[in-house]
């Protein structure tokens, strides 16, 4: 009986192929059919007409015997013709149709191969509309000589410059040949040698399988900086060496990890210093994160942001989430571990201090986020991934993970998180496989201390739960209590003991000062320590957000060149939120926003286009 009912779930499943096998909605790919396991990118940047065009060759794994098509996902591309390699080395054109274009997906490029290729070739150019890539013109760069390029693929802009099977379920190695301008330097998310020459032609191979999300291109005018044998900073020559200096502790940062969480398996580990327009603080393009140069404070303030780029070589890059939805996986991990480093690298105090920072910041989204986008599991209900983006996959997604490490303490929680990276190097999970090896090598193993409905709170239900951790640092205690005392006319602003505060101390200081707080404190506040004109990018905002709510207007000029200046989605989408709520400061954003627009990304021009509309 058992095996007669098993038998037919069985031919079930095979009969509604795919139902059980694909699970990223986000994909036009059939990879339960054919999986694309290579692909050589044969493109030339041209900044003139800002497209990229050349070839895509996919090297194709057949999984289904019967099928004869292979979908892949695209966005705004223009496709010239399709190419099949036949068994006896030849190739054939093939008929290609690109689908309706749908506003999250893209379109759908069939190719109708008829055979099972082991290669084909897609022809096409991208568009300047491309989401995932920004084209800069010299003017908009820091030494204003050659024009600036790069991309951003998370979460699904790849297709807006390859045909590719744009999904994290699927890994893929690379290579690439990229022709550029003469003096302008390529790098990718591959093996960019430190002795690269300049001559417009470059070569670059990524051995290791990755998630196309994590295929990544940048040319401009990019110098090299060594800080150790295998770290070092790409940057515009006027600002290598500002960034040398604020991040050489990435090598230690890289000795700490390997230490609590096993080997870095990817060879160098360089930064890309970009434009501040990049959109993001950072993003984990392998063997190269992407920065942006708002974290170069100068007393290495915000180097938390390293940290997490390079913790996701482990979360993320190593262990990648399946679909979009898994997402707290990729950034739930990687916050965790990027306060690890933090800790061994900056101490426990730092660390607390940033934890801290984080929670509350979540406490403050959670109240206002709809209901559902509180779940770690989120379920995205169709919409486009990068609108459902919020603090609670990174911080709610880190507080599991210390509610966890609590309960078992570090030295079975660190092997448990050990092991879980080795046993799924270089593979794809989702939350589901992820809860069973939780259960059976944790939760299971260790009776007793974490209950399978503790466990299922977390990951699938609202909001943090009432047993969640809560992060408390001893130096904001105590700013709590000078921030009463001051207003209350116990402690005069003078004998406030800013000297030796941090800029994490500033921001909690700025965080948790009370929103009816007078125009005059406001005004002897920034006058006496110059807020309104930080060049820490961080306390900046805050202050500007603070003053927003509170209807301070001194910031105004000041925030108007920081608004053009950077383009952040961070730091700038609060901004222009609270702009728009009322008709004034909408006004002033619009007028403001129409000279910035031109210098933003286009993700990001597509977020504060929405807000203003
Ligand atoms: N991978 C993310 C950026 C991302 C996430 C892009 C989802 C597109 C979709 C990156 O690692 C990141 O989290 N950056 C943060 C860093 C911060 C949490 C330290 C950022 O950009 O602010
Ligand atoms: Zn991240």
């Amino acid at each position: 009986m058992f095996i007669l009912r098993m038998f037919l779930i069985t031919c079930l499943l095979f009969a509604s192929k795919g139902f059980a096998k694909l699970n990223d909605a986000y994909t036009y790919a059939n990879y339960d059919e054919v999986k694309v396991s290579h692909v050589y990118l044969d493109l030339a940047i041209d900044f003139d007409e800002k497209q990229l065009s050349g070839f895509a060759e996919l090297s194709l794994n057949w999984i289904d015997k019967q099928s004869r098509v292979i979908n892949l996902d695209t966005r705004d591309l223009v496709i010239k013709h399709v190419m099949a390699k036949t068994s006896k080395g030849q190739w054939k054109s093939v008929p290609f149709n690109l689908a309706a274009y749908d506003d999250v997906l893209g379109q759908k490029l069939v190719l109708s191969v008829g055979f099972q290729p082991k290669t084909v070739r897609v022809y096409y150019h991208s568009t300047p509309k491309a989401s995932g890539l920004q084209w800069l013109t010299p003017e908009q760069t820091a030494g204003k000589k050659q024009p600036f390029m790069f991309s951003q693929s998370q979460a699904i802009h790849a297709r807006s410059w390859m045909p590719i099977q744009d999904t994290p379920s699927v890994r893929m190695t690379y290579t690439a040949r990229i022709t550029t301008p003469k003096n302008v330097l390529a790098v990718m998310s591959a093996n960019n040698e430190p002795d690269t020459k300049r001559d417009g032609d470059y070569f670059f191979e990524m051995p290791q399988a990755i998630p196309p999300y994590l295929i990544a291109i940048a040319a401009g005018d990019l110098t090299f900086k060594p800080m150790s044998d295998v770290t070092g900073v790409y940057a515009e020559p006027s600002v290598v060496d500002s960034a040398v200096a604020e991040f050489n502790d990435t090598q230690k940062m890289i000795d700490e990890t390997e230490k609590l969480f096993g080997e870095y398996r990817w060879g160098r580990y360089d930064l890309l210093i970009l434009p501040p327009s990049f959109p993001f603080g950072g993003m984990e393009n392998p063997r190269l994160s992407f920065i942006t140069p708002t974290v170069i404070a100068g007393d290495k303030s915000l180097v938390n942001l390293i940290a997490h780029e390079l913790a996701h070589s482990w979360s993320g890059n190593l262990v990648t989430n399946e679909t979009w939805r898994d997402l707290w996986l990729n950034e739930g991990f990687t916050s965790y571990v990027e306060n690890r480093i933090m800790e061994q690298v900056f101490g426990r105090k730092r660390a607390m201090m940033e934890q801290s920072l984080d929670r509350q910041s979540l406490g403050y989204e959670l109240a206002e986020l709809a209901p559902g986008d509180t779940q770690l599991y989120i379920d995205l209900a169709g919409r486009d991934p990068d609108d459902a983006f919020s603090g609670v996959p990174y911080i709610k997604g880190q507080q599991f993970l210390v509610y966890l490490e609590q309960q078992y303490g570090r030295e079975i929680f660190d092997t448990f998180i050990r092991d879980y990276f080795d046993d799924h190097a270089f593979e794809s999970l989702g939350t589901k496989a992820f809860e069973q090896y939780l259960l059976k090598n944790l939760i299971n193993k260790y009776p007793g201390t974490v209950s399978e409905a503790e466990v299922n709170e977390w990951i699938y239900e609202q909001g943090l739960p009432s047993f969640a951790p809560k992060p408390s640092s001893d130096a904001f205690t105590t700013i709590d209590q000078q921030i009463f005392d001051l207003l209350g006319g116990k402690l005069a602003l003078s004998a406030l003991p800013t000297a030796n505060w941090t800029v994490h101390e500033w921001l909690h200081f700025i965080n948790n000062l009370p929103l009816d707080i007078t125009q005059a404190w406001m005004t002897k506040l920034d006058q006496q320590f110059k807020l309104t004109t930080s060049t820490n990018a961080e306390i900046a905002h805050a202050w500007y957000l603070l003053s927003l709510r509170v209807g301070y207007k001194e910031i105004y000029p000041a925030m108007k060149t920081y608004l053009i200046g950077i383009g952040r989605r961070k730091l700038i989408v609060p901004l222009y939120k609270t702009l728009a709520e009322s008709e004034e400061g909408k006004v002033w954003a619009t007028e403001v926003y129409q000279i910035a627009r031109p210098g933003y990304h286009p993700l990001a021009q597509g977020t504060v286009d929405n807000i203003l509309k």
